[in-house]
């Protein structure tokens, strides 16, 4: 399918430099195939629409991995090392969001070990401070360090944050990186680990592909809604004119590599004009843009990812029905 990005007008060449989501959309909509990264899913509307997806009945990490949090917290919170030294622990949990699911461990934690500190690291001021305030009214003894920056200022950060410390990444969130940015990921994460520091990491196991893919295509059209947010989002901040009656959402699993992959599809030929890009873009008819990917994983998989950025499965908490993991990591010794 032929790709066709023409300037709208060369006179009226944008004279400022792109915002990072102009720069991004610029050069997805250049790709074959057309790509734009789910991480622009989240403007307002879309954090709304990711809340309600977490409640519906088909998307099961979400409650899953909750009930794993309320069955098995307390040995979750020994297995990261939190019921050691009481002074000098620190979790640290990567894209918080409303800290629903770690308010249960945070709970375990304080049990144990009152001088925590806990530094929840999301870009969003703004649901930072909801955080902030939601964990000042429901945990008050607890000490929050929030760090309002990006995933790689934060995991820079993190080589210099003194004392041992657990770091959270949950959600199943490494599922939304491909797999060699999950491989690099990784390696950032365990590159700060002293051999007392553990990581946290929440990984969707494989499973039936029909119950996979319902989660990604429910009855009620939410996730489609989220997906299509994307383009509202475009038309308001790039003042780009996708007319969303002409778009729709797509996913499929893939049970030999385990990706759920998503799209946002034209159902004709169409061209799109961004006025913030200065550029029209074409459409064939049914051309897809790849939005997302959420990759599901084995325990052999996890394990070899680790073993590659030298990392070790310390211990394993799943659910009976083994849907969804809660894998803690350590450093491997040198050596090993
Ligand atoms: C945030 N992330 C782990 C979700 C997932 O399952 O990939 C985002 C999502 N996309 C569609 N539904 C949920």
């Amino acid at each position: 399918m032929s790709v066709i990005i023409s300037p709208a007008s060369v006179a009226e060449a944008p004279a400022r430099p792109l915002s990072p989501l102009a720069q991004h959309v610029a050069d997805g909509l250049r790709r074959e195939p057309k790509t734009l990264s789910s991480m622009y899913f989240y403007d307002d509307a879309g954090s709304r629409l990711f809340q309600q997806i977490m409640a519906l009945p088909e998307y099961y990490p979400t409650r899953t991995e909750l009930a794993i949090f309320r069955e098995q917290g307390a040995a979750i919170v020994a297995a990261l090392g939190g019921a050691g030294d009481p002074a000098d622990f620190s979790l640290v949990e990567l894209g918080a969001g409303d800290g629903a699911k770690t308010k249960v461990l945070l709970r375990e934690l304080l049990a144990v070990n009152p001088a925590v500190t806990y530094a929840p690291v999301d870009i969003s001021a703004g649901a930072m401070s909801g955080l902030v305030q939601t964990l000042s009214r429901e945990l008050p003894a607890l000490r929050v360090v929030p760090v309002v920056e990006t995933y790689a200022e934060a995991l820079r950060q993190l080589r210099t944050r003194p004392g041992r410390k657990a770091v959270l990444f949950l959600g199943s969130n490494i599922g939304n990186f491909g797999p060699a940015e999950q491989l690099d990921f990784l390696r950032q994460l365990a590159e700060p680990l002293g051999p007392d520091d553990r990581l946290l990491i929440g990984f969707d196991l494989r499973k039936d592909p029909r119950r996979i893919r319902a989660a990604y295509d429910d009855a009620q059209g939410v996730t489609a809604a989220f997906n299509l947010n994307l383009l509202t989002r475009l038309n308001r901040e790039l003042g780009a004119d996708f007319d969303l009656a002409h778009w729709q959402h797509y996913t499929d699993y893939n049970p030999l590599n385990g990706a759920v992959r998503s799209f946002l599809v034209s159902t004709r030929a169409q061209h799109v004009h961004l006025a913030a890009l200065n550029e029209n873009v074409e459409f064939g008819p049914w051309e897809a843009i790849h939005t997302e990917n959420s990759y599901k994983f084995s325990l052999p998989q996890i394990e070899a990812l680790a073993a590659q950025v030298g990392l070790r499965i310390a211990e394993v908490f799943s659910d009976a029905a083994g849907d969804f993991a809660d894998v803690v990591l350590a450093a491997r010794p040198v050596g090993c």
